[in-house]
């Protein structure tokens, strides 16, 4: 458990990696377990719109994954992430914030974090820490569940939203991970980049707009 004193910790396995919340004081990159995580999550705020949707990652939990018959590839049994400490008298405004960021479908849940054995121990002795992270549960109305990888890649490329082209969040996502650790890479991010980067290349032999896709 997390003494109150220190403030939020929070876990990032999204954009969150990339993209830090205000006001944090450490960031520890690390991993939870009993989860998976999908590009299973339609967006339509950040990566799409409304009226076409783009697609980004959640964490399907590792009771109802095993229900799944339509796994598409393996799960590993980490998802690595980076874990944020927010002090205390910004936690309140943190949590607002992304809420408004990050509202579109996520629930909040706490699950226990463990750092890298390469991170730095910053003050921070324990090896695991209480970390807040949001969850796009199977029943909310943005969770897709299972999809075709091929048709994944394909829509992604299309889509575009408000905080950029959804493509460029899969490729960010790609980078962000392999920087955290050298044990961090997952197959399924690099898998659907590797589809993505085709299709593009694809498109530009062929001379093909997005549109057309
Ligand atoms: C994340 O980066 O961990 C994240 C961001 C937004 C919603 C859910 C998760």
């Amino acid at each position: 458990t997390t003494p109150e004193s220190e403030g939020l910790w929070l876990f990032g396995y999204g954009s969150l990696i990339w993209k830090p919340p205000p006001h944090y004081d450490l960031r520890v990159p690390g991993y939870i377990e009993g989860y998976v995580r999908r590009f299973w999550q339609a967006s339509e705020d950040h990566r799409g719109t409304p009226a076409a949707p783009g697609r980004v990652v959640t964490l399907i939990d590792r009771k109802h994954w095993e229900t799944l018959t339509d796994h598409h590839a393996l799960a590993p049994p980490r998802v690595w992430g980076a874990a944020y400490r927010i002090p205390p008298q910004h936690v309140a405004e943190v949590k607002n914030y992304l809420d408004i960021r990050e509202i579109n479908g996520y629930s909040i849940q706490y699950t226990p974090f463990t750092k890298a054995s390469s991170a730095q121990s910053n003050g921070v002795s324990r090896k695991q820490i209480d970390c807040l992270v949001y969850i796009g549960l199977p029943d909310n109305p943005q969770f897709l569940g299972s999809q075709d990888p091929q048709a994944l890649a394909e829509h992604i490329i299309r889509s575009r939203g408000p905080s950029g082209e959804n493509k460029d969040y899969l490729y960010q996502l790609e980078t962000a991970l392999n920087e955290l650790s050298p044990e961090s890479g997952d197959k399924h991010i690099t898998d659907l980049a590797r589809r993505c980067r085709e299709i593009e290349a694809r498109m530009q032999a062929e001379g093909v707009n997005v549109e057309e896709v």
